[in-house]
């Protein structure tokens, strides 16, 4: 009869919680392989873990403050099919696609010439709604990160400008000093979608601060925007800011014939059709 085996029970019993110590173990630890050590045996030899590479690279990217989803944008996955290699730009005559390969080849440059300190003058991208610009600009950052150790922090222009604001009324969890003066010495600093916002005397003052102290200073700064400098940006955010910024950035443009958002969205729904 095996209905009552006291020593079964208590092998069974030993064996469960040998296990749950080695389940509790392994989801303690972030890495299996060296159990958060930074090394591992293989035989008598301490290799040290590639885990160490990878947190510090998240950490990196935690502290840039780059969106997630903007994570995977790299120069290995720009895709050039969206830009029209018929369709050419009135002025210049160049096609689409030119455009786009000229302007990737600068940001490739921009991105090799920072990691190795030779960078001084930054980037304007312009371009319509859906163009590329944020994802080239992304293609920097990452080869930045995952290239050097230098520090380089993205911010969505009217997200900061409402920060700002919020620390300005006390209710933010910045002081608005720390915020401001993050995006001023920062060695690389991004600044997404500047653009139609509802700028007041004191924003468009906190803008003149950061762009002003980053020329001085010859930090460089990634602007990416969809508004043209001489018209809609000079009225929105003031003529001295703008000059500043024509001081400071290489303009290079990106064109396409639809909204690459819209491609996107297609492609998907032809992906999903049964
Ligand atoms: N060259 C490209 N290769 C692959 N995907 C792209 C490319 N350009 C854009 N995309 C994708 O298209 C979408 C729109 O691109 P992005 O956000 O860079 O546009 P944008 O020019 O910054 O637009 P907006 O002016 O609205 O900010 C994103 O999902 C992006 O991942
Ligand atoms: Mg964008
Ligand atoms: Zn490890």
């Amino acid at each position: 009869m095996d209905y009552f085996n006291p020593e079964k029970i208590v092998k069974d019993l030993m064996r469960k919680q040998k296990s749950n110590i080695i389940i509790e173990q392994r989801t303690k630890c972030e890495c299996n392989r060296c159990q958060d050590r930074g090394i591992y045996m293989e035989g008598e030899l301490a290799v040290p873990c590639q885990c160490v590479k990878r947190k510090a690279l998240e950490k990196k990217f935690k502290n840039c403050q780059i969106p997630k989803s903007m994570l995977k944008h790299s120069f290995n996955n720009f895709q050039f099919s969206y830009y029209s290699n018929n369709i050419k730009e009135p002025l210049s005559k160049r096609t689409y696609l030119e455009i786009a390969q000229k302007t990737y080849q600068y940001a490739q440059e921009f991105a090799r010439d920072f990691v190795k300190g030779n960078a001084y003058e930054g980037l304007l991208l312009q371009g319509p709604v859906g163009s590329g610009k944020t994802f080239l600009a992304c293609c920097i950052v990452n080869h930045v990160l995952r290239n050097s150790d230098k520090e380089v922090l993205f911010v969505i222009v009217p997200d900061l400008l409402e920060k700002i604001k919020a620390t300005y009324s006390n209710t933010g969890d910045y002081t608005e000093y720390s915020l401001v003066e993050a995006a001023c010495g920062v060695p690389l600093l991004v600044m997404d979608d500047l653009g139609a916002h509802n700028y007041t005397d004191w924003t468009k003052n906190k803008l003149y601060n950061i762009i002003n102290y980053r020329v001085n200073h010859e930090l460089p700064t990634i602007i990416t925007t969809n508004l043209f400098l001489a018209g809609d940006l000079t009225s929105l955010i003031g003529e001295r800011t703008v000059s500043r910024i024509e001081q400071m950035c290489r303009p290079l443009w990106l064109e396409r014939e639809r909204d690459i958002r819209e491609v996107l969205r297609e492609e998907k729904a032809v992906q999903l059709r049964p």
